[in-house]
């Protein structure tokens, strides 16, 4: 079996290999403390031995739930935000056919997403949906208390409830949430709903193999097993005492702090197949939240290509010069398709009949590493073998263990989110929640 490959060697004509040779102590540490928990946040660390701490029994208890609810339902409506949601969605997006939702038949009910945004008009055209669909809801919240969340919950809830009646609507729903805490927690236990924890010490950004990426995976029919079976194997990888030559985490982790050392502020991840779109908005989470704190950090960006060649394009080529380029190439498509031939050859095509569209797509991809390169930007080049479940989970761990080693060797703790409260501490006192009063006038003066 392949597996997940770094190349960083267009970096050096900005950054020298023996600057980021230099970091190999420090990320060496960084990767031990991880493994010890001597560093920083390190009540977050359960994400590290989770791959090979899952057990079949888990995985089997997963299914079966899964199997009982997918035989009644067309759709599953999965409730979360930010990391209770982000991750699912990276790979039911990378897994399933593009069309899917367009398809008369399926083989697993369809997944659709709620409580991700506040839009009412999400909201609303999701109801008008669900008015005529068989549906279950997976709603997941650590807290329990998620304002976003929490209001879809309550409106589908009741939707449900409506439709089905209360007692049906009890087996369609299924809670992830803290063991004990959280208004979510006592709700499903009132209720009777299934539940699954999400542990303690396993934060948001970190937790697709945690039963908030697993359960509603399951219940889209995706192979969870492999999933896990791909981190698993990246985890022993990269264990306690790899070597930093040999432990791909660290070496992009060190990369890319060197990069940012140098004037390099800004990341983007850029992938050559649309598929994995929603894997730079998981891997933005993931980064952005662990390491933008105290005025520091890389602010990570991203770019479908070729699409944003035509818009972003100009700006990496040509714009300040602040970028650097972490590009995710897929080797092997899950189809194929050549260009055909034409009499006429009006379009000047007839140079690629006979090519597959991956040959161009792999040009387009070389011709635009090269450019940018040349025009000032480094870059990093992460190959994935194929896009499917078990390199989807070896290359999601390999992007956690490099965010844990960026971030001490950042100096910050990559495990909290001191600044994601800001917002809501506004927004509770603009709406009046009560124990808010004081801030409620505070912040009506500034209006
Ligand atoms: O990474 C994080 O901690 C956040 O993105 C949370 O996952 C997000 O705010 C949702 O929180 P909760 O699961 O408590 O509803």
């Amino acid at each position: 079996m392949e597996n997940l490959k770094l190349d960083i060697r267009k970096v050096f004509d900005f950054v020298s290999e023996e600057k980021i040779r230099n970091l190999k102590n420090a990320a060496e540490d960084a990767n031990k403390a991880l493994h010890e928990k001597t560093g920083k946040g390190n009540d977050f660390l359960g994400w590290v031995h989770l791959p090979t701490s899952i057990t079949r029994e888990h995985l089997e208890d997963i299914g079966k739930t899964a199997r009982k609810i997918q035989s009644q339902v067309d759709l599953i409506v999965v409730i979360g935000i930010g990391g209770s949601y982000l991750g699912a969605k990276a790979v039911v997006e990378a897994l399933s056919d593009t069309f899917i939702q367009l398809k008369e038949k399926q083989d697993s009910p369809l997944i659709l997403f709620a409580g991700q945004n506040l839009g009412e008009d999400y909201m609303s055209e999701l109801i008008k949906l669900l008015d005529h669909k068989r549906y279950a809801i997976v709603v997941i919240s650590k807290s329990g208390t998620t304002t976003e969340p929490a209001i879809a919950f309550r409106i589908l809830k009741n939707h449900l409830e409506k439709k089905v009646g209360e007692s049906a609507a009890k087996d369609l729903i299924v809670a992830v949430t803290d063991k004990d805490k959280g208004a979510l927690r006592m709700l499903a236990e009132q209720k009777g709903y299934k539940t699954y924890v999400i542990p303690d010490d396993v934060g948001g950004r970190y937790s697709i193999l945690t039963p908030v990426g697993l359960v509603p995976l399951a219940l889209g029919g995706f192979d969870i097993e492999s999933l896990v079976q791909g981190a698993k194997d990246m985890e022993t990888a990269c264990g306690k005492d790899t070597q930093f030559e040999n432990n791909l985490p660290a070496i992009y982790a060190a990369t890319r702090n060197v990069l940012y050392q140098s004037g390099k502020k800004i990341e983007i991840l850029a992938n050559f197949d649309n598929k994995l779109h929603y894997l730079a908005e998981w891997w933005k989470q993931l980064f952005g939240e662990s390491e933008g704190k105290q005025t520091l950090g890389i602010y990570p960006s991203s770019v479908d290509l070729t699409a944003d060649l035509h818009s972003m394009g100009q700006y990496i080529q040509e714009g300040e010069r602040l970028l650097f380029e972490t590009v995710i190439s897929v080797k092997k498509p899950q189809h194929e398709l050549t260009i055909p031939g034409d009499p006429d050859n009006l379009d000047k095509l007839n140079y690629l009949a006979g090519k597959r569209i991956d040959y161009v797509n792999k040009m387009a991809e070389v011709g635009t590493m090269l450019a940018h390169v040349d025009g000032g930007v480094p870059n990093i080049k992460i190959e994935l073998p194929e896009i499917n479940a078990y390199y989807l989970g070896q290359l999601m761990y390999f992007f956690e263990k490099a965010c844990g080693i960026s971030g001490y060797l950042l100096g910050i703790n990559p495990f909290d989110q001191p600044g994601v409260e800001a917002y809501t501490k506004n927004m509770f006192a603009l709406l009046e929640k009560p124990g808010f009063e004081e801030a409620s006038k505070q912040i009506k003066e500034r209006l």
